[in-house]
């Protein structure tokens, strides 16, 4: 370690889903480890770095526009570093330097633990990149350092990674192959954030119901559902989550395991994509809509109280006024709480950039968007109204924005609920009864029982 680096102030900005998020506080801790301090002030910053999402177009979108703002800044700064990190890094490799002028660096998900040295290499004037990919890499043994406000919610990434290759889909291209953590490390950090006084983890993978740790000792591998069991045995107070489901990996045995603990949260994010069995099957989704249906009805019967959230793509290639319709009865048969609705956005190298025609005009798009949008609103208010009157042991996050007198917190079911402040305080357990509702929000008092 120099000296001048221990001075060195890092700024991170991080888009995407929380798999970025977590990895965000894994460099942190690699960098942390060589002396940088992080700092929430972007013109006090030696080093910028931009985790980024390749997802959809207008995921790279907003980071383009992130670096004309960098560019500003560098004018006025010269010696400041912008590194490009995460999936876009990983997409555009040196093009994200040939293109980009302020780009300093570049840095795949599976290189991080690369990062101080490339940071050294640009600090000497020079542009670094590193993005190999690992078929190893699980940065198992980094404690990552929480980046969150409240200190009563983490990430824990237990794989990395995605081998279902759906023809849509750019993440196994920037994300590499899948591969397992050991749940020795899992289970530690698990314990090491209850014993700072968190009090809810959220398991992260691409397909968490694929996780397997296989030691190659005869039968000793671990599945999700056994993971889970250990995860959730860490204290009955410790809340626990998990995010991504596969509805063609999603197994029983998982949900029995759900219904087994109390503290493993009634919530299943179980993606969708598309009602139509054709549509999955061009997306090579490997279920069809009966096999969904069939998980969902897994689902109610194993775990009557458990809500379920998904996401929906319109406008793939080929997609017809009756397979639009076929998504709009799905979602109003399974009644989601929560939905997050795309349109479909080709992606560079996935098998339907290659093979199929991005043949829905965009105006057909937009209006089957805004008609799953409209009836997604309906569903998600339907699924307020039928909280009305019941009570709800609610996990406190924070100060309501609206009114200081009132806290937020949520539900088993992940369920934002809004109640008086009492004397209660972020990261206590209330019993909350729902008196009220908006389409996004319980709104409850103090249960008096
Ligand atoms: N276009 C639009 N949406 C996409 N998603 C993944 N790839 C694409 C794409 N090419 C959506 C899927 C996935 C979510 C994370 O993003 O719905 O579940
Ligand atoms: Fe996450 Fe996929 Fe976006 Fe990468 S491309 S940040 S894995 S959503």
């Amino acid at each position: 370690m120099t000296e001048s680096k221990n001075s060195q102030k890092l700024y991170i900005e991080t888009y995407g889903c929380q798999m970025n998020v977590s990895d965000s506080e894994i460099v942190v801790s690699i960098l942390e480890d060589k002396g940088y301090t992080i700092t929430e002030d972007i013109n006090e910053a030696d080093t910028i770095l931009v985790n980024t999402c390749s997802i959809r177009e207008n995921a790279e979108q907003r980071v383009w526009g992130r670096l004309d703002v960098f560019k500003q800044i560098k004018k006025k700064k010269p010696e400041l570093i912008v590194g490009v990190i995460g999936c876009m890094a990983e997409r555009l490799k040196e093009k994200l330097l040939e293109e980009e002028k302020v780009v300093d660096l570049v840095v795949g998900p599976d290189a991080y633990r690369d990062l101080p040295n490339l940071l050294d290499t640009t600090q000497s004037g020079q542009k670094a990149i590193n993005v190999l990919l690992s078929k190893e890499e699980t940065y198992a043994d980094i404690s990552p350092v929480r980046l969150d406000k409240n200190k009563i919610s983490a990430f824990v990434s237990i794989m990395r990674g995605c081998n279902n290759m759906c023809t849509y889909c750019i993440v196994p291209y920037v994300r590499g192959a899948e591969r397992s953590r050991d749940p020795e490390t899992i289970v530690k950090e698990v314990e090491e954030l209850q014993a700072k006084g968190y009090k809810e983890v959220t398991l992260l993978g691409q397909n968490v119901d694929s996780y397997n740790w296989d030691k190659g000792v005869e039968n000793k591998s671990i599945k999700f559902s056994q993971l889970l069991e250990m995860v959730a045995k860490v204290s009955p107070k410790l809340r626990v989550r998990f995010s991504t489901s596969h509805p063609k990996d999603m197994s029983d045995d998982v949900l029995y395991t759900m219904a087994m603990y109390n503290n493993i949260c009634n919530h299943i994010h179980l993606p969708a994509q598309s009602g139509s069995t054709n549509v999955l099957e061009k997306m090579k989704r490997k279920y069809t809509r009966e096999w969904y249906i069939d998980r969902i009805n897994a689902i109610n019967k194993i775990l009557p109280n458990c809500a379920v959230s998904t996401d929906i793509m319109t406008g793939f290639p080929g997609e017809t006024d009756e397979d639009h319709k076929e998504t709009l009865s799905l979602m109003e048969f399974v009644k989601y709480d929560i939905a997050y609705m795309f349109k479909y956005s080709e992606r560079p190298k996935t098998y339907a950039s290659r093979h199929l025609k991005d043949d829905i005009p965009e105006s057909v798009k937009s209006t089957r968007l805004t008609e799953i949008i409209d009836l997604q609103i309906k569903l998600s208010a339907e699924s307020k109204k039928a909280d009305l009157g019941k009570t709800f042991e609610v996990l406190v996050e924070g100060v309501s924005k609206k009114s200081t007198e009132h806290l937020y917190g949520r539900t088993s079911q992940n369920k934002v609920v809004v109640f008086p402040k009492n004397n209660y305080q972020i990261g206590d357990y209330v019993f909350v009864e729902i008196i009220d509702c908006t389409s996004a929000t319980l709104i409850g008092e103090i249960a008096t029982k």
